[in-house]
């Protein structure tokens, strides 16, 4: 990187050179290099357009999409000279330009200002790294419908209150997992929809004189069509708000699911085990297999909710329209899009490698009193108000707390002693297999139900 204060941008002006401090300072190159590939893209549908209308020959396009593609491969060879004196991305890729082939490269910028074409950069680097994190999703998606399938008939605990609630099976509990992420992957699809928008032809904020062709830029880019104010086009920077939330969320669904995985995976509850190849050992306890990969994506989910307040504090004080401030949108939008990508990729990698624990979830379900509501609904049905029902079967859990048993091993004459309408057709309800077995509806726990949903799922998301 050179940092040599000669020829710098907009010097005519200028009588005195830039400080070196506010060179480096002002710079955004060090990060906005990321886009050069979406700034080579928007300059050739600039020029194509530019020569459509007249502006520029057809030997100055042509020259300027051969040096635009020699640029392209400096840079993925990763020989390309960035220069902080040139300020960004898009001042280095013009600057080369024009030591390639001369006057053409001066020409590019006719009827386009940065600030039309970083919030292009932005919008088409968006899109594509939007349309990569809803891939990884869908991948994480298969791996918990297959998870689920596997898993539809092991019973496990569920809970409120992270005590013991009712019986519920691991592939229904999965299948919330998958809810989550239909709902975030739908998130994402619409933030695309305004994402995928074209600023290009904004100019600097009022738009051009030039008789630019934007419909044709914005066909040539794939933007769903151009946007319809040119104030509001290169201020704007509440698609990269909606991405951060949309985003934030998803996180936040990945660290509550993270919880889990390490709470499971610990001795206490022993209802999984987690592949080794996503845990690591202690370097001073040997016996140690700590659940590093959850516990990671958990800490992570901080930075990209520090992400959304860091936009939306960038953006509540500006004036329209462009202003510099703009500059800090990309850190937490790359930062995001990393975070999210890496993130979904390890789940979907080791979601696939989780071993359940039957016996551990079974016999941990058998110990909360689970089915104490079925015993509840089981009386209503035999002609009890539920709340009188409630009072009966807390009598039946006292019972059942003081001598060490479940509600299926206390004994038909105990349990009448507690209410006449019992009889021996309970112990169907009072099994966790017959808990789970009766909640057939849409939504429900009974394993019939949940291959059912997985069907359903994988046909509408997959
Ligand atoms: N590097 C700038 C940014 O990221 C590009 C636009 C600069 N425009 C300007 N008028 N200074 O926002």
């Amino acid at each position: 990187m050179t940092t040599a204060n000669k020829d710098k941008l907009s010097s005519a002006r200028f009588s005195e050179a830039t400080d070196a401090f506010v060179e480096i300072f002002t710079a955004s190159v060090d990060f906005d290099q990321r886009m050069a590939q979406q700034d080579i893209q928007g300059s050739i549908a600039h020029a194509t357009m530019l020569c459509k209308i007249g502006i520029l020959t057809e030997t100055e396009r042509d020259d300027i999409f051969q040096g635009l593609k020699q640029i392209g491969e400096e840079i993925e060879r990763g020989e390309f000279q960035w220069s902080v004196q040139q300020e960004d991305v898009h001042m280095n890729l013009e600057a080369r330009l024009t030591e390639l082939i001369g006057i053409a490269g001066k020409k590019l910028h006719t009827g386009r200002s940065r600030n039309d074409q970083v919030a292009t950069d932005i919008r088409l680097y968006m899109r594509s790294e939007i349309n990569s994190i809803i891939a990884v999703i869908t991948r994480l998606q298969t791996a918990l419908l297959d998870l689920a399938e596997q898993e539809a008939d092991t019973i496990m605990p569920g809970f409120t209150h992270l005590q013991v609630a009712q019986p519920v099976t691991f592939g229904h509990h999965l299948m919330a997992w998958f809810e989550m992420l239909v709902r975030d992957k739908e998130r994402l699809e619409d933030c695309l929809k305004r994402v995928n928008i074209m600023p290009l032809g904004a100019a600097a904020l009022a738009g051009t004189s030039y008789p630019i062709d934007r419909e044709l830029t914005s066909e040539l880019l794939g933007f769903s069509r151009p946007s319809a104010n040119s104030l509001d086009s290169v201020s704007d920077r509440d698609f990269a708000i909606e991405f951060t939330a949309a985003g934030s969320i998803i996180m936040m669904h990945l660290s509550r699911f993270s919880e889990e995985l390490v709470l499971w995976a610990s001795a206490q509850f022993s209802f999984i085990e987690l592949p080794d190849a996503f845990c690591t050992g202690s370097s001073i306890m040997p016996q140690k297999k700590n659940p590093d990969v959850p516990e990671l994506v958990r800490g992570k989910s901080g930075r990209v909710t520090g992400h959304l307040v860091s936009l939306l504090m960038l953006m509540k004080g500006q004036p329209l329209a462009y202003n510099k401030d703009n500059q800090e949108d990309k850190e937490p939008l790359f930062d995001t899009a990393d975070t999210l990508n890496n993130c979904l990729r390890a789940f979907a990698d080791m979601v696939p490698h989780i071993q359940a624990k039957p016996e551990n979830m079974y016999s941990a379900a058998k110990k909360g009193f689970a089915t104490a509501t079925d015993l509840a609904d089981y009386l209503v049905r035999k002609g009890i108000a539920f709340r009188d029902a409630h009072e009966v079967v807390g009598l039946a859990v006292k019972l059942g707390l003081e001598s060490e048993r479940d509600l299926s091993e206390i004994s038909l004459a105990e349990l009448q002693g507690f209410s006449a309408l019992i009889t021996e057709d309970v112990f169907d309800i009072l099994s966790l297999e017959g808990s789970v077995a009766a909640r057939q509806h849409i939504g429900g726990t009974a394993p019939d139900t949940v291959r059912a949903a997985i069907k359903t799922a994988r046909a509408a998301y997959l």
